[in-house]
């Protein structure tokens, strides 16, 4: 047959992937046809909107860089980002739950050890904190040099990856060899998403939804255990019930507290410091379905 109708053109397009090689890239673009194809019905599409959705689709491949990455940032406010989580981390009971990774990691920041200080260079004075915990196994065993990827906005809600300077608000922090670690950074405050590109555009269209609440992000990684890419977030933020991104979850909610004068001496921040406890709990490499490890070639900037 050569010629088609809105009744029979679906089943042509799926026949003729039939002589897709690989079986997993057939499954997947037949679906999409499939659901391509019933969304156009379903709305009665017109050929004005389907051209609009080109614009847009190229507006927004347009608008990514080496250090940007809208078409992420458009997974994350459809809640693809955190559907493709949910499906592929089904977490062991008692491990730290995934979260969106989100358009700004980079790799290449520089290692802490116990203590370190991520507010070296920084450019924007925040409120000091100090932020410490272990890292351990499901069942609370110490991981000895677990590596904490951390990175988080800067005091105006922006990014270092968003501007020209240098890294900021970021590290690779080590824990020690009881699984402890501890840096000081700056108390992370709510913010908003990159909206003066094309997926801007949509949300203000939309649900004008593009607040995130205060986090820092964190990759925990460690021989012989799944790695977990996650954020903790603060407790009483505004934003934690309508998360642009939809990436809260409940166990990642922590307490900021102020640090006494004594307690902020301690740890060599000046009184007035807030400080966060937080243990990170992995999952053996054995245990449910590990998430795919961060590779160099995953993310803006590498
Ligand atoms: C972030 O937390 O860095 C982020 C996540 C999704 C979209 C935009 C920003
Ligand atoms: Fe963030």
């Amino acid at each position: 047959m050569r010629q088609f109708t809105e009744d029979t053109l679906t089943d042509a397009v799926v026949a003729r992937l039939k002589a897709t090689k690989n079986p997993r890239l057939r499954e997947i673009m037949t679906s999409l046809v499939r659901h391509l194809h019933a969304f156009a019905k379903d709305v009665q599409l017109t050929e004005e909107e389907w051209f609009e959705g080109i614009k847009f689709l190229t507006a927004v491949g347009q608008k990514c860089d080496d250090k940007r990455q809208e078409f992420i940032l458009l997974s994350d406010v459809l809640g693809l980002s955190m559907m493709t989580v949910a499906i592929n981390h089904k977490t062991d009971p008692g491990a730290t739950e995934a979260t969106v990774l989100g358009p700004f990691f980079a790799h290449g920041a520089k290692e802490f050890g116990y203590g370190g200080d991520l507010r070296e260079g920084a450019t924007l004075k925040g409120e000091d904190v100090w932020v410490a915990g272990r890292v351990t196994s499901i069942d609370g065993k110490p991981i000895p040099g677990a590596m904490l990827d951390i990175w988080q906005a800067k005091a105006d809600g922006i990014y270092d990856l968003q501007t020209e300077g240098e890294f900021e608000l970021r590290g690779r922090v080590k824990a020690n060899a009881k699984g402890e670690y501890a840096f000081a950074s700056y108390k992370p405050k709510f913010y908003s998403i990159p909206i003066d590109g094309p997926v801007g555009d949509m949300v203000n269209a939309t649900t004008k939804n593009h607040m995130r609440p205060a986090h820092m992000h964190a990759i925990v990684s460690a021989p012989g255990y799944q790695q977990v890419i996650t954020h903790v977030f603060v407790d009483g933020d505004p934003h934690l019930e309508s998360d642009a991104v939809y990436a809260v979850k409940n166990s990642l909610v922590s307490k900021y507290k102020k640090m006494s004068d004594a307690e902020a001496r301690k740890v060599g921040l000046p009184s007035g410091s807030f400080k966060v406890e937080f243990d990170f709990k992995l999952s053996p490499q054995s245990g449910v379905k590990a998430r795919k490890k961060i590779a160099a070639s995953d993310t803006v900037g590498a």
